[in-house]
């Protein structure tokens, strides 16, 4: 990250993808401590300004920054004077008076982080994090699936690469509703860039409508590529997204791309099952499937705290860099 705001993967770059995931390894041990806090960013204040639901990411996002000693400011748009008709700017000009140092924010409008930081870079200047905005990205869950991609392989299977090398050379197959996920964006830039290879394997009518410049093959059969594959990530149908219908019945999709229990047993004995969250079970992926010793789901929450820590820290921290 060479910038003061982090808006996607591509400015990372996978220099700055494996810095993220070494520094996150340091927060994972600040977690484990009786008392999980260190006072690295004593004194500034992280907005947590989220105008689309969440759990998983908002929730990280306020631990990470309390774990770190910020103060926490906490906007939830359904509560919030935007209901009164302040429009977004105006609302984003207001929480900075207050005194901010950085803005989480997501926002079902793709681009709406970026517009945020050209508004504040007139405001004074603070930090941006895009928690995802529309289809477009999602850049922690990016290195939050990284790491865990990374920590697990090692601690199950030893001695594979430390760090973002334990990503070269894997096989994953990103599965669903691709069309319309900044998650699947956001993990095409980061896998590929640490030397995975990416699969899509989704209906036609669920894949983006040009796959131009995206560094992937694609399947529309998820039996001949579970067998090949170290991870398979599944990813949920963005109905919310949906402005159309995209496919016969959620039946039909289950019956063709769901991971079943049986499609599991497709899977090698190493092979990793990720979804981002929110998992809707029985739907892109069984229960027991997502309950099985071979599920990381839980995990990927958990490590998103020490990712979201390092992400916040580098921005903010000591030896933070402004500009770009
Ligand atoms: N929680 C992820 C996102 O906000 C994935 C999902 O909602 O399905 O993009
Ligand atoms: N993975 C993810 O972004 O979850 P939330 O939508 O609950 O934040």
């Amino acid at each position: 990250m060479t910038g003061r705001h982090l808006l996607g993967i591509a400015e990372l770059g996978a220099e700055g993808i494996a810095e993220m995931l070494r520094l996150a390894d340091t927060f994972v041990e600040v977690g484990r401590r009786p008392i999980p806090r260190v006072p690295a960013l004593r004194g500034k204040t992280v907005v947590s300004a989220f105008f689309e639901d969440s759990t998983r990411t908002r929730l990280s996002f306020e631990t990470a920054a309390k774990r770190l000693s910020a103060d926490v400011m906490t906007f939830t748009s359904s509560s919030s004077s935007l209901n009164k008709g302040e429009s977004l700017r105006d609302t984003v000009r207001n929480i900075a008076a207050m005194g901010a140092d950085a803005f989480v924010v997501r926002h079902s409008c793709a681009g709406t982080p970026l517009q945020v930081a050209r508004w504040l870079a007139e405001e004074g200047g603070a930090s941006v994090v895009n928690a995802g905005d529309g289809a477009h990205e999602h850049p922690t869950q990016a290195l939050l699936d990284c790491y865990t991609v990374s920590r697990e392989r090692r601690a199950r299977f030893g001695a594979v690469p430390e760090g973002a090398r334990a990503l070269e050379g894997l096989h994953i197959a990103i599965v669903g509703d691709i069309r319309h996920s900044r998650v699947a964006r956001s993990d095409v830039l980061a896998f590929s860039a640490l030397g995975a290879t990416v699969t899509l394997v989704a209906p036609p009518t669920l894949l983006p409508p040009s796959l131009e410049g995206w560094p992937v093959a694609v399947s529309h059969d998820i039996e001949s590529v579970l067998p090949k594959c170290d991870v398979a990530y599944l990813l949920r149908l963005q109905n919310e997204r949906m402005s159309e219908q995209f496919l016969p019945s959620v039946h039909e999709y289950t019956a063709t791309y769901g991971l079943t229990a049986s499609r599991a047993r497709l899977l090698g004995p190493q092979a990793l099952v990720m979804h981002p969250g929110p998992v809707r079970r029985g739907v892109e992926l069984a229960a027991e499937v997502a309950d099985s010793p071979s599920s990381v789901i839980t995990t990927q929450v958990a490590n998103g705290v020490a990712v979201r820590m390092a992400v916040l820290f580098h921005l903010l921290g000591q030896g933070a860099q402004v500009g770009a």
